[in-house]
């Protein structure tokens, strides 16, 4: 398919950096002269906005945290007058406050545009009937996937998440083309799908839009295959703007384009802060180039990935989110990411995608269990030979012992959004993920 192109995906390499850095400057002073904590943490790092005379030049000015937008919790980190806050949003963290972020006319604007731009890099186009199944709220995923289709003209029917029998009719009725939906509940949209006796490669589905959670290639596989459709990798952090900061391109589905014009990506080796060349691995950084009513500089995203250079369009790519340092296990000093023990799960004859980690602690030691179902038609011994299987690869690939429990269908709780991966039952304070 031929891709269509918007004036900033049209620039030279060349063109692209100036944009970028008029508006890197721009955005810089606009943070010092209206946010508190940005002069504050300038001034103590001695620096100002018209230090930045070249994009390396954004390495001299100081991260910023989730623990710093918690610590201006509510509107502390706002760059413009109350009234001109036409949106908020915010995400739950896992403990305390949320992180609550603020979008002006303008910025909105700039949301649906990137939005629609990913959609239109997934094979979208107007017309073309979107099926928004990420939650509709505070989260990010629901509203910025609607504007952005509305935006390319598609026709959006706004499911949000939950009640999944009825997910189903909508889509057997309405006939998308395209669902937007986290790959977690897709799977439980798939069950769904059997459950009612309807097979999913029969819909009107094409392309599947999946972030929010990391996934792996082994997904993408399972979910291509099931439904039939193309899955790309839609990404984005409500620090930074929401869904929309990063696409991958249907006809490359190689990485992640980041949408360089308005967010400006760094990596860097999560311990030193240092920048790291492209192509190596470390904890992706954003810088927000046009955002008015909060912008980010050096926003310490957590998420671990690498830049490499553009393919299907000018802009860099980010290789798909391997995991968070949050979501980091260290077991008995090895380190373990969820979508490592997906991969292995997902490659096991006789399992269903659905799985769950659970961490215990055994006397001093901490203990991880991969819970993970059986598919209908597995005899018990497959289970036996599945679960030996994942215990040989988990030790042989990551190097550590991991007990696994094959369990009934339906065994395990579903995901009707971000799906909670790790069960932490330790307590006490020693050890911690
Ligand atoms: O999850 C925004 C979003 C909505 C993105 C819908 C894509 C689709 P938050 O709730 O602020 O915003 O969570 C952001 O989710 O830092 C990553 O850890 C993770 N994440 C988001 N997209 C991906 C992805 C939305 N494609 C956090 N792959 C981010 C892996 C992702 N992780």
């Amino acid at each position: 398919m031929e891709p269509l192109l918007d004036a900033a995906e049209r620039l030279s390499r060349a063109e692209l950096e100036a944009l970028q850095l008029d508006r890197l400057r721009a955005s810089l002073r606009h943070a010092y002269d209206n946010v508190g904590f940005y002069r504050e943490a300038f001034d103590k790092a001695g620096i100002r906005p018209q230090d930045c005379r070249s994009l390396a030049d954004l390495a001299r000015f100081p991260f910023t945290t989730k623990a710093d937008l918690r610590d201006h919790y509510p509107f502390g980190m706002f760059a413009v007058p109350d009234a001109e806050v036409r949106r908020i949003h915010a995400s739950s963290g896992t403990t305390g406050r949320p992180t609550v972020v603020g979008y002006t006319e303008r910025d909105l604007d700039t949301w649906a545009d990137v939005v629609a731009r990913s959609i239109r890099a997934a094979g979208g186009r107007p017309g073309h009937k979107v099926h928004v199944a990420y939650g509709y709220g505070l989260f990010t995923g629901g509203l910025g996937a609607h504007y952005g289709a509305e935006r390319l003209g598609c026709t959006v029917i706004p499911a949000s998440g939950g009640m999944t029998a009825r997910q189903v009719q909508l889509i057997q009725d309405f006939r998308p083309e395209i669902i937007m939906v986290t790959p977690s509940y897709m799977l439980t949209l798939l069950d769904e799908f059997e459950r009612q006796g309807v097979d999913p490669r029969s819909t009107s589905l094409k392309v599947g839009i999946f972030g929010a959670e990391p996934w792996t290639e082994e997904m993408r596989r399972e979910i291509e295959e099931r439904f039939a459709i193309d899955a790309v990798d839609i990404y984005g952090l409500s620090e930074v703007i929401g869904p929309g900061v990063a696409q991958e391109c249907v006809e490359t589905k190689d990485g992640l384009h980041i949408w360089e014009d308005h967010f400006y990506p760094e990596v860097v080796d999560p311990l030193t802060g240092e920048v790291l060349p492209e192509g190596e691995r470390g904890e992706l950084v954003f810088t927000s180039l046009t955002k008015e009513a909060m912008p980010v500089i050096r926003y310490r995203t957590r998420d671990l990935t690498r830049l490499l250079p553009g393919t299907a369009r000018v802009f860099r790519r980010m290789e798909k989110v391997t995991g968070r340092s949050d979501d980091l296990v260290i077991l008995r000093g090895v380190n373990l990411f969820p979508t490592q023990i997906e991969e292995i799960v997902l490659r096991t004859p006789g399992l269903a995608p659905h799985f769950q980690l659970r961490l215990t602690k055994e006397g001093r030691l901490d203990a991880l269990t991969v819970r993970v179902e059986a598919r209908a038609d597995t005899p018990p011994e497959q289970r036996d030979a599945a679960a030996r299987s994942i215990v040989a690869a988990v030790k042989d690939g990551i190097g550590v012992s991991v007990a696994v429990e094959v369990v009934a269908p339906e065994t395990i709780e579903r995901s009707v959004g971000k799906f909670k991966r790790i069960v932490d039952l330790r307590r006490g304070p020693v050890g911690g993920v």
